[in-house]
């Protein structure tokens, strides 16, 4: 096929019927330019809005980025329908089976498994930059007793990077990470390695604070996720040692978390990443991101959900209600996989071993009887919904003594290792950085002119003027005890 004739064949083409033109858009790796659109305009028609910038050409929507590509990535691939996982090209269960979170970790950020000299440097670099300033003790005590620990956890990556003046673009100059030389490749290391390094330093302060325990220095000689079980389990005894299994089984956990390509936390870092901010801002809003219940929080979320059903005779009840729709099955659904998580099943494996260990958690019965009866129901069949990696995580990590607010905690460490990867090539992309700045349908109100106020009708009803609030410090204590009276001077 001639070049143009190729080009012709790889192209959408379009007819705008409102003014009867053509474009061809060219089809690129099985994607159209969303820009392509905006040559697609027309005369603004008689009556229609102003605000629809009909002259200025067509928008793309696409709510909730259903399918909009933002950026081209060599790291995760995932194939929804088929259930299938890949890290630059492996498949997730090989690397579960054979590789660690750390050598994982590598693998994700520099594209190819280390040789044993490159893996040996790697470990003892991120090891090393376990340690944080004394001064963070003061940070962490800082937090009431009940702070929820990804509340610590988000502020304290955020209240890392203010040690590292030489890690910020708005001191140090625009292209500290994007210039791809020597010094600036090695900067950018350097953050990696603190980032991935004192990640479990800060979760573990976070959990020694909540259980009132003083905090440990991080321990050498053990491995990624065997130190971060002694930061936050040792207290005192000679030689501890974390249990190899549970240690093992962490690291299992870890690997299978460590990225998702662009899930709602990673975009987060890119898009907060994009303005050129320090990779430890961008870190705290991926932190902030995966919090919540649809997210990161999902784990919490599937514990609180199995505790409040009870026991599998309430599983059908449960059910009804959620197709109801008075609830969601947490730990079912999933944007991109429309079958089985593949990393479920890794899971499911995992959590057998840990019960070896532990002993079986009083909810499995529950959470088994829920699945099965679930994976059968018509309501999910039909929307193709299937259980995801949180639904059996939690079991592990009740299992393992964890507290069910500390589950989310347990996903943002390993995950720091996915959004650094994508903050990094971003960085390091062809082309430069673009801020990510989506665009709007305004559907507002229209040009009006300033009303004083004394000629303004009031505007009241729901969602329209501020509800009235309760002010819960006042307390009928408190306003009894409140002296009204004068007071003689
Ligand atoms: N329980 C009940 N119904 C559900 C669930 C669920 N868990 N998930 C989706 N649905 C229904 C929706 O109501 C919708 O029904 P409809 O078509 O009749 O309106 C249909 O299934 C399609 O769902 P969407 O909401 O369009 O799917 P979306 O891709 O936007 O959401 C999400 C994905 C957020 C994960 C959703 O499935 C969900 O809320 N799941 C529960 C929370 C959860 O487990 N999150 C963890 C995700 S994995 C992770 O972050 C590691």
């Amino acid at each position: 096929m001639g070049r143009s004739l190729e080009s012709e064949a790889n192209s959408l083409t379009v007819r705008d019927n409102r003014t009867g033109k053509t474009f061809n858009i060219p089809i690129v790796d099985n994607t159209i330019s969303a820009t392509a659109f905006k040559a697609i305009a027309a005369p603004r028609k008689e009556g229609e809005r102003e605000e629809n910038e009909t002259e200025k050409g067509l928008r793309v929507a696409d709510k909730g980025f259903l399918n909009t590509a933002v950026i081209q990535s060599q790291i995760t691939y995932i194939d929804g329908d088929a259930g299938v996982l890949r890290y630059r090209g492996y498949p997730i269960e090989q690397l579960a089976l054979h590789s660690s979170h750390l050598e994982t970790s590598y693998l994700l950020i520099y594209g190819h498994l280390p040789s044993r000299e490159q893996y040996k440097v790697f470990e003892s670099e991120i090891m090393h930059h376990s340690i944080v300033h004394a001064d963070a003790e003061g940070f962490f005590r800082s937090f009431r007793y009940d702070a929820h620990p990804m509340a610590i956890l988000t502020s304290a990556f955020s209240y890392l990077g203010s040690y590292y003046s030489e890690a910020n673009p708005s001191l140090q100059g625009q292209t500290l990470f994007t210039k791809g030389d020597h010094n600036s490749l090695a900067n950018m290391d350097k953050q990696i390695f603190r980032l991935i390094g004192k990640a479990t330093t800060l979760a573990a302060m976070a959990y020694r604070i909540r259980q009132g325990r003083d905090f440990v220095t991080p321990p050498t000689g053990l491995s990624y996720t065997g130190s971060f079980l002694y930061q936050m389990d040792h207290l005192g005894q000679e030689n501890y040692r974390p249990s190899p299994v549970l240690e093992r089984a962490l690291d299992v956990l870890f690997l299978l978390h460590a990225d998702h390509e662009l899930n709602a936390s990673c975009t987060t870092v890119l898009q907060t990443g994009s303005s050129l901010v320090d990779p430890y801002s961008a870190i705290a809003a991926g932190c902030a991101s995966l919090y919540g219940p649809l997210h990161g929080g999902a784990n919490e979320a599937v514990i609180r959900m199995l505790i409040s059903i009870g026991s599998p005779e309430n599983v059908p009840a449960f059910l009804e209600s959620v197709k109801r729709r008075e609830k969601v099955l947490s730990g079912f659904g999933h944007r991109v996989y429309k079958t089985s998580d593949p990393r479920s099943f890794i899971i499911r494996k995992t959590a057998d071993e840990v019960f070896k260990v532990t002993g079986k958690d009083e909810l499995l019965d529950t959470a088994m009887a829920l699945h099965d009866a679930a994976i059968k129901d018509e309501f999910f069949v039909k929307r193709k919904l299937a259980p995801n990696v949180d639904f059996w995580s939690g079991l592990i990590y009740r299992a393992m003594g964890f507290p069910l607010d500390f589950f989310p905690v347990l996903f943002a460490v390993p995950r720091v290792v996915g959004w650094l990867a994508h903050w990094r090539q971003m960085m390091l992309q062809s082309g430069g950085v673009k801020i990510w700045r989506p665009r709007q349908v305004y559907v507002g109100a229209g040009k009006r002119d300033f009303v004083p106020i004394e000629e303004r009708k009031p505007v009241e009803g729901p969602k329209q003027a501020p509800t009235p609030v309760m002010h819960s410090g006042i307390t009928k204590r408190t306003a009894m005890a409140e002296f009204k009276g004068k007071t003689k001077l």
